[in-house]
Order: C-alpha cells, then structure tokens, then sequence
C-alpha cells in the first residue's frame, strides 16, 4: 500500500493523535463505535450506519477514516467504489487501507485545516467527515474552514455528510458532559466551543443547503452544494 503525502501537514503530531496508534485502532471499534455511541453520546452505531447508507456514492472521500468501521459495514452502490481515504496521521490510512482491501483504496495523508492538495483529486460525488469535527484544534479562523477546503473537493451535484459531538446546543447527560470535559483536557476532543448554531452557520456559509439532525450530545449533518440537488436533500432527509 502507498500513501501519497502532502507537504502541508503543519498540525501532524498534535495531542491527541496518539489515540490512532495501529494498536489502539483495534479497540476503537469496541470502546468508540459500540460503547461511547450507545452509552455517552447517545447515538447509536445503527444511526451512524444509516447515514452512511444515506448518503455514501461510489466515487467517496473519506476524512479521517479512524478504524473505517463505518466504510467497512456500509453499503455502497456499486461493488467497486472508487474510494479515497484522507487523514492527517499515516496509522489510520494503513489500517482501514487493509480493513477495505477489498476495494483498493487511495490514501493520501493531509490536514483537512490546510486547502487539499491537488493529489487528493475532485469532483467526490460524497464526502464523510464524520466524528473529525470535535477532533480539531481551533485555527485562528476558525474550524469551519474546512467546509471550504471540502466543498472544493465535491462534484457540482455532490453531498458531503458526517456528524459530530458538540458542547452546546445538543443534550447532556451528567455522564457525557464529564466526559466531553475530560476529553478535552487529554486534548482528544476541541469541541469547547462547537454548538448546533454555529454548525448551521459555517454549512450556510459554504453550502446551497444543509441539513441537522440532533440525536443525544451529536449533530449529523448533509450539505449540498449547488441549489439543483438541493431538492433532493430535502426529500432524502425526513424524520427518522
Ligand atoms: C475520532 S476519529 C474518527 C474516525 C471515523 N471517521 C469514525 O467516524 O469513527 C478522527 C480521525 O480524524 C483524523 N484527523 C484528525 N485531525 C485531522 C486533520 N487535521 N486532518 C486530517 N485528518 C485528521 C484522525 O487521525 C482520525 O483518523
């Protein structure tokens, strides 16, 4: 497996990062994806999954794919999808590129906080930055820079989704505030000052329309970027 890097990953090394050793991403599964969904956050791992299949298309960027649990078990609409794999620390790249052997992905290390280099490609009919969001130290403009650098990678009739923990604007249980607060001392989660409102805030900036749903302490979200497609979020978005 080969991994083309990018010469502007400034951040790589951050705290945090160290919870994406090989070793750790083979309980991620068990103790993120299982556990903390079900039992702090309050959005199970089916929900996730559904937004996954939701959404997901055969020409995908995933954003720091972690243990790729969700690419593993999703469906996509064809059997070959072409699928790119983008994460700042080389771990997780080389783990999910051997979970998803199976379709021969492209991975490319880079910081989603920097504009994409141009090895990433574009035109991806779908991009997930799913649990990314609440990982990102804040730049002095502001995390919702990445929005920007994503909606250059999308195709005109493209969907990016994903979701997030944030701090306000979501409900918490005494359990997952402690916890939130505690991650963000162990510098694993920058989520201090992310709120639903300023998540609708930074998608309107940079997308025709979007979508949130709130489900425990996480936001999901889809976005679109030309008004053309943006019927269709709308009808592929009810209630659950
Ligand atoms: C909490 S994991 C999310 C894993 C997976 N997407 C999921 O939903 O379970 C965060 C991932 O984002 C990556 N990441 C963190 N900061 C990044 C950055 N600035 N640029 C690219 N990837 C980053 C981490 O290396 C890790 O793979």
């Amino acid at each position: 497996m080969t991994i083309d890097a990018s010469h502007e990953s400034s951040a790589f090394g951050f705290e945090g990062q160290t919870y994406y050793e090989h070793r750790r991403l083979r309980l991620y599964d068990a103790v993120v994806v299982h556990a903390s969904n079900r039992l702090l956050w309050r959005c199970p791992k089916s929900r996730l999954l559904d937004h996954y299949n939701d959404w997901i298309t055969s020409h995908h960027l995933e954003v720091g794919p972690g243990s790729g649990y969700y690419l593993d078990h999703c469906r996509f609409p064809t059997d070959k999808p072409e699928l790119t794999l983008l994460d700042l620390n080389p771990d997780p790249l080389k783990f999910v590129a051997h979970r998803l052997r199976r379709y021969n992905p492209r991975c490319v290390q880079a910081d989603i906080l920097e504009p994409l280099p141009d090895l990433v490609g574009s035109g991806f009919t779908s991009i997930a930055y799913n649990y990314v969001m609440h990982c990102l130290p804040e730049p002095p403009g502001g995390k919702q820079i990445v929005f920007k650098h994503l909606r250059e990678a999308l195709a005109p009739d493209g969907v990016l989704f994903g979701s997030t923990v944030l701090s306000q604007g979501v409900k918490h249980t005494p359990l997952s505030r402690r916890f939130n607060i505690l991650y963000q001392r162990q510098g694993s989660f920058h989520n201090q000052h992310d709120s639903v409102h300023g998540l609708h805030r930074a998608l309107e900036e940079h997308f025709a329309s979007h979508w949130i749903e709130v489900r425990g302490s996480v936001a999901l979200f889809a976005a679109r970027a030309s008004e053309t497609t943006a019927s269709r979020l709308r009808r592929a978005s009810g209630p659950r």
